[in-house]
């Protein structure tokens, strides 16, 4: 409280990008043993965006993170933080975040990455949160960016199917009032880290001849018992966010759920009675994006008017670590 208003962190503006170059199912039949009908059918999925080959994930995540700023109308001297939740970083020393300040110019902000894979975007925004109700930072630009393609097996049809690349970003700021973040949580499940992993490349098989002939340095998914657990997780993480902010899922304007399968998507809104006409879908043209797939999902439904001041909205995610989160705004 600061003078008796509430304060609260605000997403001010966003921006999303996605590479040019897109690929269809069709041209996926032509690489791997699978068809549109099977991807289309299991997934949802149609077609995805693919990063040049001269694109790195800072080249995304600069796209999107210019048009929030812009969006905003503030100048990049005022940022306090950048934050950068991917999986497919730049390199591993240093962090992207630090290449997208150098290349926005915002010398006044600190920057770092978060790793919790496509929960990524909404463990940031909690952590931009923290920082704002601390009184710590001011304006934050969080953002969530990947480049899968580049570290998909491209031989393996059980991955190489469901991943597309983009970058969607907000800048957040501490206002006070109703309107903001009105709650956000995240959990991990370590128990569970190999269902969805990068083996090689880090401190525990650092990169050899070897690791790279045995494909170590590809994103691995163990896809069905993901999905159980998912389904299984994401009904109590809505229900949970609702029951502790006093409201139902008939408050809801709209639901923005990570988007990795139309099935569990589909499921979820089942499970809390929301009808899909109130549920945010992008995954036919964008693939599982990781890491960005809220933050573009959000951008969309901003620019689509599908967010409205004083709308309640569900942001919800699920993916490797095992990790999940939600963030229930009012917008
Ligand atoms: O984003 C982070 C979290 N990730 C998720 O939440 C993803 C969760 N998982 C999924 O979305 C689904 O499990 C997948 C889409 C990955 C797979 O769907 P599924 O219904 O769970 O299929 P499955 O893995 O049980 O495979 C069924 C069959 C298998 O054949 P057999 O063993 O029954 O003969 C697979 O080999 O489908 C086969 N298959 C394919 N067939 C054609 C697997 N991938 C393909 C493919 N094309 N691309």
């Amino acid at each position: 409280m600061i003078d008796g208003q509430r304060l609260r962190t605000k997403i001010v503006s966003t921006g999303s990008y996605l590479p040019e170059r897109i690929l269809t199912n069709q041209d996926l039949e032509r690489i791997v043993d699978t068809s549109d009908q099977w991807i289309l059918e299991r997934t949802g999925i149609r077609e995805r965006h693919i990063a040049s080959d001269t694109q790195s994930v800072s080249d995304l995540a600069i796209e999107a993170a210019r048009t929030a700023i812009s969006r905003a109308a503030i100048s990049v001297d005022s940022i306090d933080l950048i934050i950068v939740a991917t999986i497919t970083g730049d390199m591993p020393v240093p962090a992207t975040a630090c290449f997208l300040q150098r290349s926005i110019g915002a010398h006044n902000a600190a920057a770092f990455d978060i790793n919790a894979a496509c929960s990524g975007f909404l463990y940031a925004l909690s952590v931009a949160n923290a920082y704002i109700l601390a009184g710590l930072y001011r304006r934050i630009l969080v953002v969530g960016a990947e480049t899968l393609s580049k570290f998909t097996d491209w031989e393996d049809r059980n991955t190489c199917v469901l991943f597309g690349d983009g970058a969607g970003a907000v800048i957040v700021e501490g206002v006070e009032g109703d309107n903001g973040i009105l709650s956000i949580d995240i959990y991990s499940d370590g128990t569970m880290a190999e269902l969805l992993h990068m083996p090689g490349g880090g401190s525990k098989h650092p990169p050899t001849s070897d690791t790279i002939n045995n494909r170590m340095h590809y994103i691995k998914m163990k896809g069905n018992e993901t999905f159980k657990v998912a389904v299984r997780t994401l009904e109590k993480l809505v229900t949970d966010a609702l029951t502790k902010n006093d409201l139902t899922a008939s408050d809801l304007a709209l639901l923005i759920p990570h988007q990795a399968n139309m099935r569990i998507i589909s499921a979820t809104a089942a499970r809390l009675g929301v009808d899909m006409d109130k549920v945010m879908v992008n995954l036919h043209r964008c693939g599982n994006t990781s890491a960005a797939s809220i933050a573009i999902a959000l951008d969309e439904a901003v620019v689509a008017g599908r967010v409205k001041p004083d709308d309640i909205i569900l942001l919800e995610a699920f993916g490797g670590g095992l990790t999940w989160a939600s963030a229930l705004i009012r917008w």
